[in-house]
């Protein structure tokens, strides 16, 4: 089911990164979003699944496609029912400016498989393979590149952490620094820097500091397929925040750390990816007369299968594009 579920998905995350792209440099991060979401809803009625969207676009009454409790997908009898978890377009504003690193994303699993997460901050804590399980949250960041260095084999002025560059991260990069690792700043897109950190050769080596909790479950998705490790507390926006998750009936505690398999604990997990500008991980969309081209990232737990995926698409069936190398 895994592996035809994931070349369903491609589909998807392939056309909203088509559209989302047709934005770049554009200026208005809005409008490359709309694409993207309607794009991958579009997309949806195409694909066999019977979905029901957990992480997507907001509440019903706040977003009229790809919100919460939303049922997507061509559902053909008997077909088991799944959560998706999306988020059409990962770096809004990346694609507005013709910045890097902007990609589309999903997410599936069997029921109950993705944690509703509320729409809040995680303060998080992203790793490879290699060094899962040998890194702790709580710990001061000093003391977690030591252990990263350790098991890497280097030295920590060798290792990469990727933060947002936010205010809030002031302390946190103080702390990078003085301990003497390199910092890339980013100015969006941690879910993206967390993927690329689990990937060997795309030069990140950790992610570090406070993002969205919705991209952090997609994060834990991408990682359960590449056996890196997401650790992450809850970090409340506003009382209101707090309250509305409490309704959902999440534990407000931002003492809890939450694991990988907290945030996506299924055993049936799905996930896509593709580039929408070029980035450390998948190229961007490129056009050319009558077509485009598309690279993705599409993985699968139990198939414990990872495929990078060049997709040539052809707009116009009577006057193909000549496909190259
Ligand atoms: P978009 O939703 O505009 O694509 O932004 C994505 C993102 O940069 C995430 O990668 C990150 O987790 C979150 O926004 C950070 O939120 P904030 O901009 O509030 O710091």
């Amino acid at each position: 089911m895994e592996s035809l579920l994931a070349l369903e998905m491609v589909r998807v995350t392939e056309a909203a990164a088509i559209e989302a792209a047709r934005h770049m440099g554009r200026g208005d991060n809005k409008a490359a979003d709309h694409a993207a979401v309607e794009a991958m809803r579009r997309t949806f009625d195409d694909v066999d699944l019977a979905g029901t969207i957990v992480i997507g676009e907001g509440e019903r009454d706040k977003a009229p496609m790809l919100y919460i409790g939303e049922s997507v997908g061509r559902s053909m009898p008997g077909q088991p029912e799944i959560d998706i978890a999306v988020d059409p377009l990962e770096g809004t504003n990346l694609v507005a400016q013709g910045n890097a690193n902007a990609i589309t994303v999903i997410a599936a699993s069997e029921k109950g498989g993705l944690f509703n997460a509320p729409d809040t901050y995680l303060d998080k804590l992203c790793v490879g393979p290699d060094v899962a399980g040998k890194v702790d949250i709580r710990l001061p960041p000093a003391e977690n590149l030591n252990r990263i260095a350790s098991v890497l084999g280097r030295k920590v002025a060798d290792l990469t952490v990727v933060i947002l560059d936010r205010p809030r991260h002031e302390a946190l990069i103080n702390d990078v620094r003085a301990a003497g690792a390199r910092i890339k700043l980013i100015s969006d897109g941690d879910l993206s820097a967390a993927i690329s950190c689990a990937v060997r050769g795309t030069g990140v080596h950790a992610v570090m500091g406070m993002g969205g909790a919705p991209e952090g479950v997609l994060t834990a998705a991408a990682l359960r397929c590449l056996g890196g490790e997401i650790q992450a507390r809850l970090r409340w926006r506003s009382d209101a925040e707090r309250d509305r998750a409490v309704s959902m009936g999440v534990d407000p505690s931002m003492e809890r750390v939450y694991m990988t398999s907290d945030l996506a604990p299924g055993k049936n997990i799905v996930f896509s990816a593709t580039g929408v500008t070029d980035g450390d991980l998948l190229s961007g969309v490129r056009f050319f007369g009558g077509g485009a081209r598309t690279h993705s990232l599409v993985m699968g737990y139990q198939t414990k299968e990872v495929r990078f995926i060049d997709t040539v698409h052809m707009f116009d069936r009577d006057k193909p594009p000549a496909v190259r190398l």
